[in-house]
């Protein structure tokens, strides 16, 4: 079987749960706080490696307690993390993250994550493989690994998350890009919401392929996910779930689809699949801690 290979950032998430977001210049009280590991990285690495394929993290901490912690837990979820680096002059990434009536608000305070570089990689990509990658380092090493990947015969797999801008040539190398509607708008400079009807959010991933994108998934949070290929558009519609937080869902969703491709899952197959991954990661705080095991996910499905 291939391997999950993520290339990206290791964040310790420093939650607090309140009864509502404060406005601004506003203090509200009550709030309940936890320490939880995070980084779109990380998460998509133990979610994948939760669902029972070889995951390996590659990425960079800082030299303190938090980047101990977080290599602890790779390694107690089963991924090789022996490609996280540690970046003495750094402190490891952190996310504050309030979450509220089961929505969050998420700020980054990158650290180590954008001290990643290319030249730290010494894992070499193997055919069969998925090599993914998000938005929270730096893009200079997302391109040079992603390329590399594809050089090998792995497939490539970009989480747009969150945008920023990016270099067109940076698509080219993509087999499969997932984002959100919220990033899908920021990449296409469409029009998109909520309400927004498939049409209009089909349209926007056609934007995203005539960049070079292969496959193009979009996760519509409740609505389910939209998936646009050369082969046509699939759609999974959304799984009533008990939401407590949805921090990290979309992370479930990439490493869930990754961990059911490098299996040799059909597109349809790996979208229904991450779908209810990620609907059972909806019903758990925090994000790293929320992955599903195989069997959650299997039992999600045959709810559905
Ligand atoms: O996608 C959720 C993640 O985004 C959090 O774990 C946080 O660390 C940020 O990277």
């Amino acid at each position: 079987m291939g391997r999950v290979v993520v290339c990206g950032s290791l964040n310790m998430d420093v939650i607090a749960e309140s009864a509502r977001r404060p406005m601004a210049g506003e203090t509200v009280l009550g709030a309940a706080v936890s320490f939880l590991p995070g980084g779109k990285g990380l998460n998509q690495a133990i979610a994948a490696a939760r669902l029972g394929v070889p995951a390996v993290m590659l990425g960079a901490v800082g030299g303190d307690l938090f980047g101990t912690t977080l290599r602890r837990v790779l390694a107690a979820a089963g991924v090789d993390g022996r490609g996280v680096r540690t970046v003495r002059a750094a402190t490891t990434g952190v996310a504050l993250i309030q979450v509220a009536q089961g929505d969050n608000a998420i700020t980054g305070a990158s650290g180590a994550n954008m001290a990643f570089r290319a030249a730290m990689v010494r894992e070499a990509p193997r055919r069969g493989d998925i090599w993914l990658a998000q938005f929270e380092t730096p893009l200079a090493t997302t391109e040079t690994v992603l390329r590399r990947a594809r050089r090998a015969g792995a497939r490539t797999l970009l989480n747009l998350a969150p945008m920023v801008d990016h270099p067109a040539r940076l698509l080219k190398l993509v087999d499969i890009a997932v984002l959100n509607e919220i990033e899908l708008a920021q990449a296409t400079k469409s029009k998109l919401g909520p309400k927004s009807s498939r049409r209009r959010v089909v349209a926007a991933c056609e934007i995203l392929r005539r960049r070079g994108v292969r496959t193009v998934v979009a996760t519509l949070g409740a609505r389910g996910a939209v998936a646009v290929s050369a082969d046509g558009v699939l759609v999974v519609p959304g799984l009533k779930a008990r939401v407590v937080d949805t921090t990290g869902a979309g992370d479930c969703f990439v490493g869930a689809l990754a961990a059911r491709f490098v299996r040799g899952a059909t597109l349809a197959d790996a979208l229904r699949y991450a779908n209810a991954a990620a609907a059972c990661a909806v019903e758990r705080l925090g994000a790293a801690p929320a992955m599903p095991s195989a069997r959650e996910v299997a039992a999600r499905l045959a709810r559905a």
